[in-house]
C-alpha cells in the first residue's frame, strides 16, 4: 500500500529545511526523493493516500525514553492506550515506560502485560523497563535473564532511589554481562527526608524542608564509578543539578559508559518560578534553581546530556489536588514537549531546529541503539508532522493523557504536531481540523 507525504520540509544532513517527497511502502519509508523526481510523480497517481505538506515540518517520530503509562494497576490515572494515544498526539512513535506499576514490572508476566496491551492500543511503539529490585524495593534483584527475554529493554527503579551501593553494583555487573543498560533515578534517600520542592529561594520563603541537590549528585558520582568498574552502560534519569551535568561531563570524558537525559520542565522552570504551594509544579527531581537551569542546559548543548525526555508522570485531579505537600510527585509532558522546547528554545534563536529535533530522535535512538529516529530510505516510517506556525495557549482539557497535572497551563506555544505515523499507519491526525 504505497503512500506518500509531499511537499515535505525534512532536515537534510547539514540540518537544513529541504522540500521533499517521502514513499512509504509496506511501513517504511522506501523512497525520499526531490519534489520534481519523474518516478515519484507517476508513483503519485497509485498511492493510496496523499498526504500534502506543504508548510509543515516533517521530522522523524519522536522518541521519549522515560514515560509512565500506570497500567496495571493504577488506570485511574492512565492506561496504556491513554497514554499511548497522549504520546501520538504529542509527537512521540516510541516511548519507553517505567516498571513503578502495581504490580511492579519486576516479572516476566507484568513485561508480556505491557507488551500486549500495547500491541492492543496499536498506536505508538511501547518499550518495557523492567525493575532491578523486586517490588522496586532495594532488596532483592529481580531476574534479569527472564524480564530481557520476556522483552525489557533496559533495568531500573524508577520512582526511587538503588539505596544500596552493592546492589547497584551487583546489578551492573549482571547487566553488563547481559549486554542491558542500567538506567538510574539517583536520589539518596537519607539526603531527602520529606522533602517535595528543592533546597533553595522557594523552600526558605515557605519555611518548608528541601530537597538538596546533593541527593541527586550523590548517586551520580557513585553510580559513575560503579559504572566503571563493571562496566556497564549507565545512563542517568531526569538529570537537574549542576553537581551532575560536572560529573557526568567528568565520567565521559574518561571514557566511563555513560549517557543522561534531561527533561523540559528542567530546561525551562526554575523554583523561582513556582507560583505557590500548587501541585502542577510539584515534580522529583524538583525545579531547581536557575544556576541549575543554566547547567542542565548547558550540559545538553555540550553534549553531556544526550537527550530530552518527558518523564510523563500522569495523576488524577483529586490526587493533586491535596495540595503540595500531599500529593504525588510528577506532571504529564508527551503533549507539551515539542511546541515548550521549540517556543522557548528554536523560536528565541538559541537553539537550531535541527539540534532540537535530533535530542528528541536520532540521540535517543543511537543511545539505546532504536532503528528508528531517522528519516532514511529503509528505516521505518515513524513521522511527525508538525506546525511550526500553528500558536495555541496549552489546555489540558484537549489532551489525550488522563492527567490535567501540567505547570503550563495558558503558555501560548508554536509547533504543535498536527500528524504523526508509526510503521506508516496514522495515529493522530489534527490536519482536518485546520
Ligand atoms: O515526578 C515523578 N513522578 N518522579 C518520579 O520519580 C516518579 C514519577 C511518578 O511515577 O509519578
Ligand atoms: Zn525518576
Ligand atoms: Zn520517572
Amino acid at each position: 500500500m504505497l503512500q506518500i507525504i509531499k511537499n515535505a520540509n525534512i532536515l537534510n544532513q547539514q540540518g537544513e529545511l529541504e522540500r521533499k517527497t517521502i514513499v512509504i511502502d509496506e511501513g517504511k519509508i522506501q523512497k525520499i526523493a526531490g519534489v520534481e523526481d519523474e518516478a515519484v510523480l507517476t508513483a503519485e497517481q497509485s498511492a493510496h493516500n496523499v498526504t500534502d505538506a506543504s508548510g509543515k515540518l516533517v521530522i522523524p517520530g519522536l522518541i521519549d525514553m522515560h514515560v509512565h503509562l500506570r497500567e496495571p494497576g493504577f488506570e485511574h490515572k492512565e492506561t496504556i492506550e491513554t497514554g499511548a494515544r497522549s504520546a501520538a498526539q504529542g509527537g512521540f512513535t516510541t516511548i519507553a515506560c517505567m516498571p513503578n506499576t502495581r504490580p511492579v514490572t519486576d516479572n516476566a508476566d507484568v513485561v508480556k502485560l505491557v507488551l500486549d496491551k500495547a500491541k492492543e492500543a496499536d498506536l505508538v511503539k511501547v518499550l518495557p523497563y523492567a525493575a532491578i529490585t523486586k517490588n522496586e524495593l532495594g532488596r532483592e534483584l529481580t531476574d534479569f535473564a527472564a524480564l530481557k527475554e520476556a522483552g525489557a529493554i533496559g533495568f531500573t527503579d524508577d520512582g526511587v532511589g538503588v539505596q544500596n551501593a552493592q546492589m547497584m553494583k551487583d546489578a551492573m555487573s549482571l547487566a553488563a554481562s547481559m549486554d542491558m543498560p542500567v538506567i538510574a533515578h539517583c536520589e539518596d534517600d537519607s539526603l531527602v527526608v520529606g522533602g517535595y520542592v528543592t533546597e533553595g529561594e522557594f523552600s526558605k520563603r515557605h519555611g518548608i524542608k528541601g530537597i538538596p541537590n546533593e541527593s541527586e549528585a550523590i548517586h551520580v558520582g557513585r553510580d559513575i564509578l560503579l559504572a566503571e568498574a563493571t562496566g556497564v552502560h549507565y545512563h542517568v534519569c531526569h538529570v537537574s543539578t549542576e553537581q551532575s551535568v560536572r560529573l557526568i561531563r567528568l565520567a565521559k570524558s574518561i571514557g566511563i559508559k555513560v549517557t543522561a537525559e534531561v527533561c523540559p520542565h528542567h530546561l525551562v522552570l526554575s523554583d523561582e518560578d513556582i507560583p505557590g504551594m500548587d501541585a502542577n509544579w510539584k515534580m522529583n527531581p524538583p525545579l531547581r534553581s536557575p544556576r541549575d537551569v543554566q547547567a542542565c542546559i548547558e550540559g545538553l548543548l555540550d553534549g553531556t546530556l544526550d537527550m530530552i525526555v518527558t518523564d510523563h508522570a500522569p495523576h488524577s485531579e483529586e490526587e493533586k489536588a491535596k495540595g503540595m505537600e500531599l500529593a504525588p510527585f510528577g506532571i504529564v509532558g508527551f503533549e507539551t514537549a515539542f511546541p515548550l522546547l521549540y517556543t522557548k528554545f528554536v523560536e528565541t534563536g538559541l537553539w537550531s531546529l535541527d539540534f532540537l529535533v535530533k535530542r528528541m530522535t536520532a540521540d535517543p535512538a543511537r543511545v539505546f541503539r532504536l532503528d528508528t529516529g531517522k528519516l532514511e530510505e529503509g528505516a521505518p516510517a515513524d513521522i511527525t508532522m508538525i506546525d511550526l506556525n500553528q500558536e495555541q495557549a496549552v489546555d489540558p482539557a484537549n489532551f489525550a493523557t488522563k492527567g490535567r497535572n501540567t505547570p503550563f497551563t495558558g503558555w501560548k506555544l508554536k509547533g504543535w504536531p498536527v500528524q504523526t505515523w508509526v510503521d506508516g499507519k496514522s495515529v493522530w491526525n489534527n490536519t482536518v481540523q485546520q
